[in-house]
């Protein structure tokens, strides 16, 4: 078992009221799996894919990756793991304006003890992955979104992590740029088993993968 997610509490404080998101979730996901994590606006999808990527700490219960306990770490200790263990891909990418496409690929890596060199290796064969090798010193201002998404994929892989986590990774584009990402999606996943928990809207995208969760008020209804 890869992810292993057991009553997982999660509230908020806004200023004197106290909102439970997730009201004892358990989730796990296998090593090379891909999940589509489906349900209503503030059912909780992305306090649970923040919580599974140690971006954020529960009130309660236990993550385990690896048979790893992420519940209870320091900020630091969890920092240092996400960027050996996690590709994060965002809606709206995410990506560093005044960094052109090899910069904000490379930015991962500059916490590990790479060296330079080793660094623009492993760049460019993300960028070579996500086809995007003959973009590097492009910025985000000077490619599509479905290129900025594909620079952001190539983010996310570059550390060669176990698993992504994508929240809505096509939420904003066209057709045909949401077709190109999921195609990506699905290669990283049949090429490399990468583990893929991926939040969508839409059912088309959620069928590309091997099970669907869906969240409602913070509680899982549905797992097939
Ligand atoms: N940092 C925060 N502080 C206070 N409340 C928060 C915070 N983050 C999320 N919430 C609340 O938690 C609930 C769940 O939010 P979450 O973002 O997980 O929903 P979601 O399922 O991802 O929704 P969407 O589909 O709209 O992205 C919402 O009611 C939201 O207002
Ligand atoms: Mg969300």
């Amino acid at each position: 078992m890869l992810i292993q997610v057991r009553g997982v509490v999660k509230s908020y404080v806004k200023g004197s009221e106290t909102v439970l998101v997730l009201d004892g979730v358990d989730l796990d996901v296998d090593a090379g799996e891909w999940v589509s994590l489906m349900g209503p606006s503030g059912s909780g999808k992305t306090t649970l894919l923040n919580l599974i990527g140690g971006l954020d700490v529960p009130d309660s219960g236990s993550i385990c990756v690896n048979d790893d306990e992420m519940v209870g770490r320091t900020n630091a200790e969890l920092a240092a793991w996400r960027s050996r263990n996690v590709g994060y891909i965002f809606q709206l990418y995410n990506l560093l304006p005044v960094l052109d496409a090899f910069q904000n690929v490379e930015m991962p890596l500059l916490l590990t003890n790479l060296s330079r060199k080793e660094r623009r290796e492993h760049v460019m064969t993300a960028l070579d992955l996500v086809g995007l090798s003959d973009r590097i010193d492009h910025y985000p201002a000077q490619l599509s979104g479905g290129q900025n998404q594909r620079v952001a994929i190539a983010r996310a892989i570059v550390a060669d992590p176990a698993f992504l986590l994508a929240d809505e990774p096509t939420g904003d584009l066209d057709r045909k740029s949401a077709e190109d990402v999921l195609n990506l999606l699905q290669d990283l996943h049949t090429r490399f088993k990468k583990a893929i928990v991926m939040v969508t809207h839409d059912p088309h995208c959620a069928e590309r993968a091997d099970r669907l969760v869906h969240l409602e008020k913070g509680v899982i209804v549905a797992d097939t």
